[in-house]
């Protein structure tokens, strides 16, 4: 007999919800599944889902979504509601895929924790860039020894998408995102941990809202989607257009960090450049490597031999290709949590480690908006950290 497909609900069909595909496979041989209900209280988000997924349960009510006899939940509203609605699906005891960042408070991310905890319900952060390539070929390169024990990571991210995709919506509120350095930054901190094989302890960080906040043309664009108004002709940014009534997260912020094994990490994220990629440098006590460009066909270069300039690498990585959006990462990570949400067991991405991202993310917004000092960031709850690293079974 054909094992009956595991019933997914999607809570915010927006831009991200194009993670539907990856989730709707009714017809898989061996794992199939299928988005049977969306919640969206925008006419606009159940008009797209219907578009995609006509057969599909469609409403503006969470409790007649939640009633719908669901297995696993993708919650993909903006970063605010993450918190309110992952409380409902944990609740309900619905297996819960929850966007990036975790919360926009550590508050938040510690209750989401402690929620799953006394529920048992599985819970999954969508930290996609686990299943990057890029990142993945870094870090198997250090686990394998090719650069020694890490003492340094940098992370330079240049988003040349910044004005579009950042400040013209709930993005650019302190009240709806927090900050971009927690934002975007989730991803890159949370990278950044990974590979220092660490989380941060102390924080400090220096900002400023440099190119968007002068910009007059401001539009609430509530009524349509970011890629009704993206465009790739708008440049330089000082002519950026529309942007959001309320202004007041920085579109450039620098971050430095200690992290509990020792590592020294840096971030830097600057919204206003002509290029989108992330560089990461990581060092350690026998060489370093560095990714040049971070998409397939890129490359990593590696250098391990003494070479008093800028040398030729000892050792050339290229980035594997692979088929989706995000590098091929978001195929591997809607399918990673789905088998997490039927069967448990280990998983590329950790909700310890997303609260620590947004800790980290947290303490830094608060110290470049004061006197730039370093800061502590608070530690988790022990017993909490034991029960995820335990990927979330008992006993
Ligand atoms: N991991 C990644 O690479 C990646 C990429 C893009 C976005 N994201 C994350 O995905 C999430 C969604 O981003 P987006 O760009 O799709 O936003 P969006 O603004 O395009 O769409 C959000 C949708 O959620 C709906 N919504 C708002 N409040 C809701 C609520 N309380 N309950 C249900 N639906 C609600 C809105 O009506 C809208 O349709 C964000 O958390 C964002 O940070 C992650």
């Amino acid at each position: 007999m054909s094992t009956p497909p595991q019933r997914v609900g999607i809570v915010g069909f927006g831009q991200r919800a194009s993670l539907w595909q990856y989730a709707h496979r009714p017809d898989d041989a061996t794992r199939p599944s299928a988005v049977v209900a969306v919640c969206d209280p925008s006419p606009r988000g159940r008009d797209r889902a219907r578009a995609a997924l006509p057969d599909a349960l469609l409403t503006a009510d969470l409790d007649e979504f939640l009633a719908h006899d669901l297995d696993a939940v993708l919650v993909l509203t903006p970063d605010f509601a993450h918190y309110p609605v992952a409380l409902r699906t944990l609740e309900a005891g619905i297996a819960t895929f929850c966007e990036k960042p975790l919360g926009i408070t550590v508050a938040e991310c510690d209750e989401m924790l402690e929620t799953a905890r006394r529920t048992g319900t599985r819970l999954y952060v969508g930290h996609n860039m686990r299943h990057m390539p890029v990142i993945v070929a870094m870090r198997e390169a250090i686990l394998a020894g090719a650069i020694g024990e890490v003492k340094a990571v940098w992370c330079r991210h240049f988003v040349s998408t910044g004005g579009d995709y950042y400040f013209k919506d709930w993005h650019a509120e302190r009240s709806k995102s927090t900050s971009l350095l927690l934002q975007k930054g989730a991803h890159d901190i949370d990278v950044m941990h990974w590979l220092a094989g660490g989380y941060s302890t102390r924080v400090a960080a220096m900002g400023d809202l440099a190119v968007y906040g002068d910009i007059e043309s401001r539009r609430d664009n509530s009524d349509r989607y970011m890629r009704e108004w993206y465009s790739r002709d708008t440049w330089p940014p000082t002519t950026q257009h529309d942007l959001n009534p309320v202004i007041d997260v920085e579109d450039i912020s620098m971050m430095t960090m200690t992290l509990d094994n020792g590592v020294l990490a840096s971030y830097q994220q600057c919204h206003f450049t002509p290029d989108y990629w992330r560089n990461y440098t990581v060092i350690g006590t026998a060489g370093r490597l560095e990714n040049l460009g971070d998409r397939p066909g890129d490359t990593i270069h590696v250098w391990n031999t003494r070479s008093d300039n800028f040398g030729e690498p000892d050792q050339v990585i290229t980035i594997a290709d692979a088929e989706g959006s995000h590098g091929g990462a978001d195929p591997l990570l809607i399918a990673e949590f789905l088998r997490f949400a039927r069967e448990g067991g280990r998983t590329q991405t950790s909700p310890v480690a997303a609260r620590q991202a947004v800790a980290a993310g947290c303490v830094a917004a608060d110290s470049l908006r004061s006197d730039g000092g370093a800061r502590e960031v608070p530690a988790l709850d022990p017993g909490l950290v034991a029960y995820f690293e335990n990927f979330q079974a008992c006993g």
